[in-house]
């Protein structure tokens, strides 16, 4: 089986972000204390939808909601260490959007990469850096409640 034998070439209603019409900036996604340690949440009030968790190092995570292999939805899957583990396969994914883990394959198809979103929090918010472009976060970006 080929690596694009692996990755579904469509996912299932993942919005296009670059034509959402959103501003460059960090958007308000939840507040701190409804991503406990070690927990997973599904965010749609955003140019597409995402899964933002939280590691056991106490950071924060943000990618793509589908994943990547077959499009199940990562926010129902579970953290493992710092990474989330996909529900269907068990196909583990980093925060960088690499996949970092197929428990039973010998190696990673190449494809399995997703993308991820750069998360703060500032002040009990979490936030979630968006610009169409892809232009690199800015710290001091502005901010969207
Ligand atoms: S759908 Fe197969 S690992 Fe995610």
């Amino acid at each position: 089986m080929t690596d694009q034998e692996l990755i579904a070439p469509e996912l299932p209603e993942q919005k296009d972000p670059t034509i959402s019409g959103h501003k460059s900036g960090w958007y308000k996604v939840a507040r701190s204390e409804d991503i406990a340690s070690m927990k997973a949440i599904q965010v749609d009030d955003f140019p597409t939808q995402i899964v933002v968790w939280r590691g056991e190092d106490l950071a924060l995570r943000g990618l793509d909601l589908y994943c990547k292999h077959m499009g199940a939805s990562l926010a129902c899957g579970e953290v493992n260490e710092n990474s989330i583990q996909c529900p269907f396969h068990a196909w583990r994914w980093a925060g960088n959007g690499q996949c970092d883990q197929i428990s039973y394959a010998k190696k990673i198809p190449t494809k399995a990469i997703t993308r991820s979103w750069d998360v703060i929090e500032d002040g009990g918010i979490v936030y979630v850096w968006f610009d169409k472009d892809q232009k690199l976060a800015d710290p001091n970006g502005q901010k969207f409640n």
